[in-house]
């Protein structure tokens, strides 16, 4: 596993930078699906991937949960830590590539994960969760292309895709959604990682 303190260079790291560089103070609500849904979520450890500048882990800091932001913007990363000390939140942000298919400090109790989609590290967030542990993924679908034609079509879900990824989870929460307010169009999916057998066996054996 490594870090990415010292970054490889690629187009959408360049553009993520420049985006995070531009000056200007954001506004940190938490994603929607988030806001409505943290209570389902387990603790007390979560990972919120791709955290940019970290609205989720803020906002869930601020709900007593011990909180590890990642991402791979060093901009991103060093804007939340600013914005976590100013509101005296400490969640850890670490600077982190996800192209690495690998994830720091697991297991979580839960995994956050909004606006980025990665197909190749479905299997590796599953895997990060304890079993019994809760995903949260709110993420575009082509659809979305309705309202911005003039995005580039990467990186967006095709209809029912999402679920798809997480055959082997007990499904929560699975929608489409249209969000004609943030002229957003988003596929959700809240899920428990499955008990094994082995965890089946030995929660019966201590009744
Ligand atoms: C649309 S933003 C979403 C940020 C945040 N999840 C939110 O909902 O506000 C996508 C994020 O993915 C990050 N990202 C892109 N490629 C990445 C990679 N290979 N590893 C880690 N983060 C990456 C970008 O730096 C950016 O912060």
């Amino acid at each position: 596993m490594k870090s990415t303190e010292s970054q490889t260079e690629s187009h959408d790291y360049l553009k993520w930078e420049e985006r995070y560089s531009r000056p200007g103070r954001k506004r940190h609500v938490p994603d929607s699906l988030l806001l409505e849904n943290w209570h389902r979520l387990e603790g007390p450890r979560i990972l919120d991937v791709a955290c940019g500048e970290g609205r989720n882990s803020l906002f869930l800091a601020s709900k007593g949960f011990q909180v590890t932001g990642i991402d791979r913007s060093p901009t991103a990363i060093a804007k939340a830590r600013q914005w976590a000390s100013e509101a005296s939140l400490n969640p850890d942000f670490i600077c982190w590539d996800l192209d690495s298919l690998s994830l720091p400090g697991a297991p979580y109790d839960s995994i956050v994960v909004t606006r980025y989609w990665q197909p190749s590290l479905c299997p590796v967030l599953t895997e990060a969760l304890r079993p019994g542990g809760v995903l949260l993924y709110e993420t575009y679908t082509i659809e979305f292309l309705r309202y911005r034609p003039q995005s580039s079509g990467n990186y967006l879900l095709q209809p029912g895709e999402l679920p798809k990824f997480f055959t082997d989870m007990e499904i929560m929460h699975s929608a489409e959604v249209d969000k004609p307010q943030t002229r957003e169009y988003c596929a959700q999916l809240i899920a428990r990682k499955i008990q094994g057998i082995s965890a089946q066996i030995a929660n019966v054996t201590q009744l």
